[in-house]
Parts: structure tokens; C-alpha cells; sequence
């Protein structure tokens, strides 16, 4: 008899963005003539760089032709790419990573989902609430928590990120191995200080611990003092994974590319105590499920570090930010609390009220979709995420009829 892993059904019924994806077709088709704005998923919705897309055109070509063909690329993804991004990425801001120390993916959502399986089931997992729900998920399917109750899942240690710490959580008061930290923040698009991320690393140092540092939003910092990858801080290289994505910073989310940096100091315990190296463990599960990005994406991310590239992504974010600013400019207008869209493209709300019934009354009352903050965690409970993708035009349409529906 075939059975099931049953920690499956301890999950939600279904995935957050699904579920909202769910309530927002059955709206569209009770109303089919209502139009309805996107501010809730983040999902880019501007052009590729025409950088990348001249590439990725050169990359098809040479697909088409037999001496320039590629089959299967590295499966850690192509040198070109790799050194491109140490280069830029990390040795630019004074990070030493090299080009072997980064793995290349079709997402960070993919990686942070899977990079658990590295670790044993019994270890002790810190996660931030409100969070990204990847990070949860995948440990409530490998059986790393006990059921839902009241809100959260047992077993688990929360990081509370609210108001009163600044939405950066304390450090936990008991004992934890695997760490789960992203800035810029999705979903409260909080911003972590070099001191704060230092005390992390240091913490996972005493610890023994692992930080899974997930730095997907960092192209849009805005203010300089503040670190774009863990690997600014010193000794971050022996207890941090990151990851990165150009699914926001380049509008690679229908595209697909992103990475993973192991550094080779970077290790783990085996049930003896012996060091174990990530960067092998990670290599060894990467050639195993996985066959690399295909040669044209590969191609299109590398021209994001060509000069053009480099422009034109920054127009992009910035035609973003510009959104993010409307957005905070008219919520705070309305007198509403809020965090985030200064380094980050989410702004979270205080809605004053029950999440999902803000989220209802926003998509029937003014067809804006935003993201109910307790599909986030506990404590996002009372909020709400507006995503600034989206065309300005849009922004400004969405948020005239916010202003009717919340004045
Ligand atoms: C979000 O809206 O939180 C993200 O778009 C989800 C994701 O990147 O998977």
C-alpha cells in the first residue's frame, strides 16, 4: 500500500499566493467588468533589460547552430555567469566570494525550500514571523514541526518582527541550529543594520548554528550604510548560505535565474561532531536534482553585469522605488501606520483591523489585491502588504481608489 508523508497534512490548505490567486479569479468572475490592480504578489511586470534580451537573442542563435550548440551545462551553471557575480556582486563590496562558491538556480524560492534537506530532522529551526512561507512550509513537509495550533506550528522557535523591535527580531532566548533571516524583508521590507547582522553572525558562531540568509530584495537598498549581502560581516563566510535572485532585480520571475552562495569555510555536524563541508553537500544534491539553468538564461543574467545592463536595471528598480514612494506618500496621507518601500519594494500596513477582511474589502470595494499580513504568520495578524510592482499609472489609479474606499 502506498502511503503519504504525512506532514503533509499539517500544512495550510493551500500555498498563501494561491490562495489569494484563488479569491481574486472568483471575484473577477462574479465581476467580470471590474478592473482589477495587482499590488499583491510580487510579480514584476516591466520588460527585460533590452541588455539581456539581446543576449538571451545571441544565445538562441548559437543554439540553432551545431558548432556553437550546447546540452547539458555545468550543473553548478556556466563560469561566465559565476565569475560575473563574485566579481560584482560580492568582491565589489569587499565580500570575498569566489566564482566556485556560487551555485546557479531557477529561483530562491526553489533553494530555500530545498536547502533543508542538508539538515537532520531534529534540529532546532528559527524562523521570523511574519515570514516568507517557503521558509516554513518545507520544514513543516520534511516533519521538522509538530501541528498547527493557535496559529503557529509547534516545535518551531518565532522571531517576532513587529513594531516594537523594528520588525528586526532579538536574538532567541533558547538554543536554536538553523536560522532564517531575510533583508531587505519580505513581507515588512525592514532593513537589517551592519550591528544587528553582526550580533547574528556571531550568535550562529557561539552556537554552532547556520544562518540561511536570503537576500533577494537587496538591489533595492537605497541607503549605503546598509549591507547588501551577510558576507559584508566578518566570520559570515563559517556559518551563512545566501541567496540571491534577479526574479525583482531584473524582472526574471517568468525567466528564472537566481543563486546560491556555500562558502567552502561554511560547515556543519555530523552525529560524531565532525566539520562537514555545505559547500559539498550542497554541490553533491545540486548535480544529483538538478541539470542546470538553461545557456540562454544564463547568457541573459550575465549581460545584467555588462554597463548597459547595469543601467538598465537600475532604471528598473527605480521606476519601482518611484512606486513604492506614491504608495508610502498616500498611506501615510491617509493616516495609516506603515513600514518598508524605502529599501525594499513591500510596504507593510498597519490595517487596523482584521488582515483578510482588509483584503476583501480592498478587492470588492476598490479592485486592489494586497496580500493579508496573517498569511504571513501570527504576527502579521492586523496588516497588510501592498507590493510597489506594478506600472505607475497603475500605482496612481490604485491608490485614488484607495483614497475613495478609505477616507
Ligand atoms: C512575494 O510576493 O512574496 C513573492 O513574489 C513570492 C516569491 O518570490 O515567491
Amino acid at each position: 500500500m502506498i502511503t503519504i508523508n504525512e506532514n503533509y497534512l499539517k500544512l495550510q490548505a493551500s500555498y498563501l499566493f494561491s490562495n489569494i490567486a484563488k479569491r481574486v479569479t472568483a471575484f473577477q468572475q462574479a465581476n467580470p467588468d471590474k478592473e482589477i490592480i495587482r499590488l499583491g504578489i510580487g510579480d514584476v511586470t516591466r520588460a527585460l533589460p533590452a541588455a539581456c534580451i539581446t543576449a538571451f537573442h545571441k544565445a538562441v542563435d548559437e543554439m540553432g547552430s551545431d558548432p556553437s550548440f550546447r546540452g547539458y551545462g555545468p550543473e553548478q551553471g556556466y563560469d561566465f555567469l559565476r565569475e560575473a557575480i563574485a566579481k560584482n556582486d560580492f568582491q565589489a563590496r569587499g565580500a570575498e566570494i569566489s566564482a566556485d562558491e556560487i551555485f546557479i538556480s531557477d529561483g530562491a524560492k526553489c533553494d530555500t525550500g530545498n536547502i533543508q534537506e542538508l539538515f537532520t530532522q531534529d534540529i532546532k529551526v528559527a524562523i521570523p514571523d511574519p515570514v516568507y512561507p517557503v521558509y516554513l512550509d518545507t520544514n513543516v513537509m520534511a516533519g521538522r514541526t509538530g501541528n498547527f495550533v493557535d496559529g503557529r506550528y509547534q516545535g518551531l522557535v518565532y522571531l517576532d518582527s513587529t513594531k516594537a523591535n523594528n520588525y528586526v527580531p532579538a536574538l532567541p532566548t533558547q538554543d536554536v541550529d538553523l536560522i532564517y533571516l531575510c533583508f531587505p524583508n519580505n513581507p515588512t521590507g525592514s532593513t537589517i543594520t551592519k550591528e544587528e547582522l553582526s550580533q547574528w553572525v556571531q550568535y550562529a558562531k557561539e552556537k554552532k548554528a547556520l544562518i540561511l540568509f536570503d537576500a533577494a530584495y537587496e538591489a533595492f537598498i537605497r541607503d549605503a550604510s546598509l549591507p547588501h549581502s551577510i558576507y559584508e560581516i566578518d566570520g559570515a563566510r563559517e556559518v551563512a548560505i545566501e541567496f540571491r535572485s534577479y526574479s525583482k532585480s531584473a524582472g526574471f520571475t517568468g525567466t528564472r535565474c537566481a543563486y546560491t552562495v556555500v562558502p567552502k569555510e561554511c560547515m556543519a555536524f555530523d552525529s560524531k561532531g565532525n566539520r562537514q563541508s555545505l559547500h559539498s553537500l550542497w554541490n553533491r544534491r545540486h548535480c544529483t536534482k538538478f541539470n542546470g539553468v538553461s545557456y540562454p538564461v544564463q547568457r541573459a543574467a550575465e549581460a545584467i553585469y555588462s554597463e548597459e545592463g547595469q543601467a538598465q536595471t537600475r532604471e528598473l528598480i527605480a521606476s519601482y522605488m518611484r512606486n513604492a514612494d506614491l504608495i508610502r506618500q498616500e498611506m501615510a496621507s491617509l493616516g495609516y501606520d506603515f513600514v518598508g518601500g524605502e529599501n525594499a519594494p513591500y510596504i507593510w500596513i498597519d490595517a487596523k483591523g482584521d488582515s483578510w477582511e482588509f483584503f476583501d474589502m480592498l478587492l470588492n470595494k476598490a479592485g486592489v489585491v494586497c496580500t493579508p499580513g496573517a498569511g504571513f504568520g501570527k504576527c502579521g495578524e492586523g496588516y497588510i502588504r501592498l507590493s510597489a510592482f506594478n506600472s505607475y499609472a497603475n500605482v496612481v489609479k490604485a491608490m485614488s481608489r484607495l483614497r475613495e474606499t478609505l477616507k
